[in-house]
């Protein structure tokens, strides 16, 4: 008979659970915004466009801030066999339907040896730490500190770009946010989160400051209201 359960997910726990718990109204904005498979197939899409297809399979990778997995999922759809996720709400890890290893840490100070991955990936989630910009300053340097020396970070954030505030104009619309389910949910996401977006989309010198200290870029494309850069270690 085909096994449609949805096995526990692989959790190691290196700081006390319950130290992040998932808010619920974000949650159903963040429901009724994406399906977890259009989640997944916007995922796929980004690492395509981000090369890669053209990555061996075998690479060492984890993606930090991984919420409920969506990103693992889409490395494991590419055929990446060595993948681990890192988030502080186990109620989000715990959402996770995969076979990669999953992490309940702090990615201030990740529970990882030297030198010990090939990709370091982040996608939304450098936007919520709240002491910037000395938290980015720390995360960065606990991501050049995993990295092996041939290693590439990898990042998608949100990016103040014309496009962005225009979205946010539109979808802060009351007019707007009635007739577009999305536009509303955007909204609303957008509202539980205001305090540290705002204060990441305020200091874009200061951000890419920090990401250059730590790292030599290869690529910086804002468009689309989003950052999608790509760093290695040396
Ligand atoms: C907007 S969610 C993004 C989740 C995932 N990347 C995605 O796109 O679905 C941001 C995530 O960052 C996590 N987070 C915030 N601060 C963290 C920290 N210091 N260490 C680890 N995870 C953290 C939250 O629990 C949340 O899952």
């Amino acid at each position: 008979m085909h096994d449609t359960s949805v096995s526990r997910p692989n959790i190691i726990e290196h700081v006390p659970a319950g130290q992040m718990c998932c808010d619920p109204i974000w949650e159903a904005a963040y429901a009724r915004f994406e399906t977890p498979e259009e989640e997944v197939a916007k995922f796929v899409r980004r690492l395509k466009q981000f090369g890669f297809e053209g990555l061996d399979r075998n690479s060492k990778i984890v993606e930090i801030f991984c919420g409920r997995g969506n990103g693992l999922v889409a490395l494991e759809r590419l055929g990446f066999v060595n993948v681990e996720g890192v988030d502080l709400s186990d109620t989000l890890l715990q959402q996770y339907n995969g076979t990669a290893q999953l992490h309940l840490a702090n990615c201030l100070d990740l529970p990882f040896e030297d030198n010990s991955y090939d990709v370091v990936i982040v996608q939304g989630g450098l936007h919520h730490l709240p002491q910037m910009p000395g938290d980015l300053d720390q995360a960065a340097g606990e991501v050049k500190r995993v990295l092996r020396p041939e290693g590439a970070f990898f990042v998608i954030e949100p990016w103040r770009t014309p496009f962005l505030t225009f979205a946010h104009f539109v979808t802060e619309l009351r007019v707007m946010r009635s007739l577009y389910p999305k536009g509303d949910a955007l909204a609303v996401m957008t509202e539980q989160e205001r305090v540290t977006y705002e204060q990441w989309l305020a200091m874009p010198s200061k951000i890419r400051e920090v990401f250059r200290r730590h790292f030599q870029e290869v690529q910086w494309k804002t468009r689309w209201g989003k950052l999608a850069g790509v760093f290695r270690v040396g």
